[in-house]
């Protein structure tokens, strides 16, 4: 469904007088159907940037990541126009960040919601899906007209999966979805999780929790390599089935 080729990306900064951060460099892998690509390696290796690429919330220095839409067509996210990359984050390719910014003054339903309805599905049938959902997660009824900007860091996390997979994504990134969850709600997630990877959707994901990688990854991608000097563009197929 995805299939990324030598991406890079760099930092430029500016206000230095042009210093250069080093992202990554020379990643390829492949992201397929009903599975996850768990992408591992230490903090600053470019993990969440690799998804932020990919969600297009940053723009690839160099590569090309070919996804092949719902219609059939293949469109090269590292070029795409901005438009495009909406369209199919509206319809198509879900993200849950590393660190949770809620909608000021908006409940956590309406928070739930909004995904489904603004994609036209009718108030009534988004609430009863969105209600099972925060049940599911363990977000009890009290909370669900309560800002989640008053959330502990555990609820708020658990509504931004909610808010990723309500819409049933085909490609799903996953940055850190059970960094701030005890076991029981870790368990929870990463069930909900393993439903909708069964029901065909593709996941590359970041975790530094080893339960949730072990329980969830088919494929492992280690980002580490494609730092060491030299290694840069080498690492092409390096995932390694778990
Ligand atoms: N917007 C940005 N501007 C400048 N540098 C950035 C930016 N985003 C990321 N970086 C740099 O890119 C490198 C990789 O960061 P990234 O957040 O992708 O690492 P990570 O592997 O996700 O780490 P962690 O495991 O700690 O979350 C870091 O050195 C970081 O400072
Ligand atoms: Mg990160």
């Amino acid at each position: 469904m995805l299939r990324v080729k030598n991406l890079a990306k760099d930092f430029t900064i500016h206000i230095r007088g042009g210093a250069v951060i080093p992202g990554f460099a020379g990643v390829s892998f492949e992201a397929r159907m009903g599975s996850l690509l768990a992408v591992t390696g230490p903090s600053g290796a470019g993990k969440s940037s690799l998804l932020k690429c990919i969600y297009r919330t940053y723009i690839p220095g160099a590569g090309e990541i070919l996804y092949t839409a719902r219609d059939g067509s293949r469109i090269d996210l590292a070029s795409a126009d901005d438009w495009e990359i909406l369209s199919l984050r509206s319809a198509e390719i879900g993200y849950v960040s590393q660190f949770f910014r809620v909608l000021p003054r908006v409940s956590a339903l309406e928070t739930l919601i909004e995904p489904l309805t603004s994609r036209g599905v009718d108030r009534e049938e988004a609430l009863d899906k969105a209600r099972g959902l925060l049940s599911g997660a363990g977000i009890g009824e009290a909370l669900w007209d309560m800002y989640p900007a008053t959330f502990s860091g555990g609820e708020k996390q658990r509504l931004n999966i909610l808010r990723a997979i309500i819409t049933k994504p085909r490609l799903l990134l996953l940055d850190e979805p059970t960094a701030s969850l005890d076991r029981g709600y870790k368990n929870r997630i990463i069930d909900l999780i393993l439903g909708l990877k069964a029901e065909g959707t593709a996941m590359i994901g970041v975790f530094h929790d080893q339960d949730a990688l072990s329980a969830l990854a088919d494929f492992r991608y280690d980002l580490a390599r494609c730092r060491e000097p030299g290694e840069a563009g080498a690492g092409a197929e390096t995932e390694a089935k778990i």
